[in-house]
């Protein structure tokens, strides 16, 4: 492992006004979000669709790294050229998702763990070749009755932590999700608890498992209503909220901390990641985005409607919500600038 090679890249991907465009939607998931705007799920409209939001011009100006599906890293454009080379000519780090998805937890029900260290070492040396320099691997973790269990995080945080580990090993910056669904009726408080919970296991773990902090990156879930609460919990108290959370479990050393969407609307996203980032002047690590659908749904509406007319447009509007994201890292988004 090349660790100045590893920090380097990790503070890049977590540079002034910078976040990540999440695009690693497994085919099952992309197949979801193709139905809901009524485009078939083909390898070439995936394809194309993947050319569209990577060619977006300037993107590279807010979006320091793309999070890639298997496929996709192995996709060309219909001019030929790779995906991965069309995100690096743009200044944007190509990255991959190496978990192969959160499958139900033996022994606990309504929980899962994630799979994907089977073989990961060999996978992991053919994408830093394609050209991958970072890596995700999402746990999701449920708050219900009596859930979660610690056996569920414990198991999660133990994975994560392997996941890390190897990553390391191939000089590939590892981005630790460790996810609270919003699914439910709890409030922020249960979020609070649970979240905290999952972090604190986690990087306890990846103490044991010897990873390098300064080279990871931690992307966590909002400490926020479930969005079945009856009561939903402020702006303002989502962003402190959040921001106390990750002050108690989160070692200082960490590079940085960028943000799922988890369901949000995207101007919620936007304005939650702005709000942390106007309260305290100083945070020990840049708060930023990895936001998937808060990204991507009002691009990929458009595009949807009508993919070879829309190209364009859609481009535009992901330009727009990546250029309020990377304003909200540095706290200086305001709503009005949507109109
Ligand atoms: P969302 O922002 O849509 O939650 O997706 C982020 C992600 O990568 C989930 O693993």
């Amino acid at each position: 492992m090349n660790i100045t090679e590893l920090v380097e890249t990790a503070e890049a991907l977590v540079a002034e006004g910078k976040g990540i465009l999440a695009m690693d939607e497994s085919t099952g998931t992309i197949k979801k979000r193709f139905d809901s705007v009524g485009v078939e799920c083909t390898e070439e409209n995936r394809r194309d669709y993947r050319s569209m939001l990577l060619t977006t011009p300037g993107l590279g100006e807010h979006i320091s790294g793309a999070i890639m599906y298997d496929e996709t890293l192995r996709q060309s454009s219909r001019d030929g050229i790779p995906l991965a080379k069309i995100a690096q000519d743009a200044g944007i780090i190509p990255g991959i998702k190496v978990d192969t998805g959160a499958k139900p937890l033996a022994g606990c029900e309504g929980e899962k763990v994630t799979e994907g260290l089977d073989g990961l070492r060999e996978r992991l040396h053919e994408y830093v070749e394609l050209g991958a320099r970072f890596a995700k691997w999402r746990a999701v973790i449920t708050i219900g009755e009596g859930l979660p269990s610690k056996t569920c995080i414990d198991a999660n945080a133990h994975a994560l932590a392997r996941y890390a580990a190897l990553c390391q090993e191939a000089g590939i910056v590892p981005i630790v999700e460790p996810e609270v669904l919003m699914d439910g009726s709890h409030d922020i408080d249960e979020c609070y608890e649970v979240t905290e919970a999952a972090q604190r296991a986690l990087f306890e773990q990846l103490y044991v498992h010897g990873v390098l902090l300064e080279g990871t990156i931690l992307k966590p879930s909002m400490v926020i209503s479930g969005s079945e609460c009856a009561e939903r919990a402020a702006v303002e108290d989502v962003a402190e909220a959040t921001l106390q959370c990750l002050l108690n479990a989160v070692p200082a050393s960490l590079a940085g901390v960028v943000f799922l969407s988890g369901g949000q609307s995207d101007v919620e996203a936007t304005h939650h990641l702005s709000t942390m980032n106007r309260l305290v002047e100083h945070t020990p690590w840049p708060l930023s985005f990895s936001y998937g659908r808060a990204l991507q749904q009002a691009a990929l509406s458009v595009w949807g409607a009508d993919p070879a007319k829309n190209w364009e447009e859609a481009q535009r509007i992901l330009a727009h919500r990546a250029r309020m994201n990377g304003l909200a890292a540095m706290g200086q988004y305001e709503t009005r600038m949507e109109e």
